[in-house]
């Protein structure tokens, strides 16, 4: 039997980047504001600063941008590049791992430039203390020598714009998350958002697909592009074998039936978490902990990749005491609400 490990990396609707994305995203990645669907608010907003600081010939006010994976981040942190007509710069939390290593990239880029950096909740607290200067006042202060002699040197940088993309505001330091001018949260897409993205994907790769097929992938999606655009080049490939090249409605729900993914997007792990609260702990409230080691997920990767969708869907709702299994997710499953009140989770019910 497969460890939950490798059902986790197999995972078709895993919205974390795999490297079978990097030929997809960089071809379907919108380039202007205007191509980018969907996000209205925080795109409207984005629209506001660019213009402003273009009129200003400033650089624009540091970005923080959160939310769960696979919703465009760091392409969004691109458009916002191309539309202030700067260079972007791009690297990782964990891939900065030394003080001086950010020292470097923050020396190299020009005035008004964008620097992103993905995963920032990963960075490390001497790498952190680095950004608060240059953060604030554009400027290095680098220790020179040791002991007694030791002595601080101030080295102005280029005036630019950090771009933080994390998928856990909660677990910025506090002095971190204060020195971002704009913090926008990117939310999960509607089913009509991802089938307009679906369909301008099928354009650009030449795939014949009907608006109810794009509509039954968007369904199916939970919400998150990356997974669309992977659905679509792997529906293709059945269009092709068991039908006539064409996505249809039959051959969309067909072909993500085989995939194990079910007409709302729901895969065996998203099925076994609610099973597991239904069955073990009489629908909730389960703590987040509890849950994690009687599936054995991670309780962070509960958190940000199975919770956000299924909350969106209502099948699943937050309580002080743990995690509850709404009536949509019993009926979903085909289970039976037990009939004796179950404390908190029940009480939220009634409230419904
Ligand atoms: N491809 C991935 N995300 C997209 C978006 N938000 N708009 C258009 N195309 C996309």
């Amino acid at each position: 039997m497969l460890s939950n490990q490798m059902d986790f990396e197999n995972r078709i609707v895993a919205p974390e980047y795999e490297e079978m994305d990097r030929e997809n995203e960089l071809s379907l990645r919108p380039k202007t504001l205007d191509e980018y669907i969907g996000q209205t608010k925080a795109k409207e907003n984005m629209a506001v600063y660019i213009e402003a600081a273009k009129r200003r010939g400033e650089a624009l006010d540091h970005v923080l941008l959160y939310g769960p994976p696979g919703l465009g981040k760091t392409t969004l942190s691109e458009i916002i590049a191309n539309e202030m007509g700067v260079s972007f710069r791009i690297t990782s939390g964990p891939a900065i791992e030394r003080p001086g290593d950010l020292a470097a990239l923050l020396t190299n880029l020009n005035e008004n430039d964008i620097l992103f950096i993905d995963e920032i909740h990963r960075m490390n607290r001497s790498v952190e203390e680095v950004l608060y200067p240059a953060m604030e006042d554009y400027a290095l202060d680098i220790i020179v020598g040791k002991g007694p002699s030791a002595r601080s040197i101030r080295v102005d940088l280029p005036h630019f714009t950090l771009i933080g993309a994390t998928t856990r505001a909660g677990q910025l330091s506090a002095p971190l998350r204060d020195r971002f001018g704009v913090v926008e949260r990117l939310e999960l897409y509607s089913p009509a958002e991802l089938c307009k993205i679906v369909e301008r994907s099928a354009g650009i790769l030449n795939i014949e697909v009907e608006h109810e097929g794009a509509m039954e992938l968007a369904r199916r999606s939970r919400g998150t592009p990356r997974i669309a655009n992977r659905f679509l080049k792997r529906i293709r490939d059945f269009a092709q074998v068991i039908g006539n090249g064409v996505i249809t409605r039959e051959i969309a729900a067909e072909s993500l039936s085989r995939l194990e993914v079910d007409e709302l997007g729901l895969d065996a792990i998203d099925r076994r978490i609610l099973m597991m609260m239904i069955k073990n702990y009489n629908g909730g409230p389960v703590g987040l902990e509890t849950l994690a080691a009687a599936t054995g997920e991670e309780a962070v990767t509960i958190e940000d990749v199975y919770e956000p969708y299924l909350m969106q869907i209502g099948f699943l709702t937050r309580t002080p005491r743990g995690r509850c299994a709404t009536a949509l997710a019993y009926a979903h499953l085909g289970m039976m609400m037990p009939e004796q009140p179950m404390g908190e989770c029940e009480q939220m019910r009634i409230g419904e």
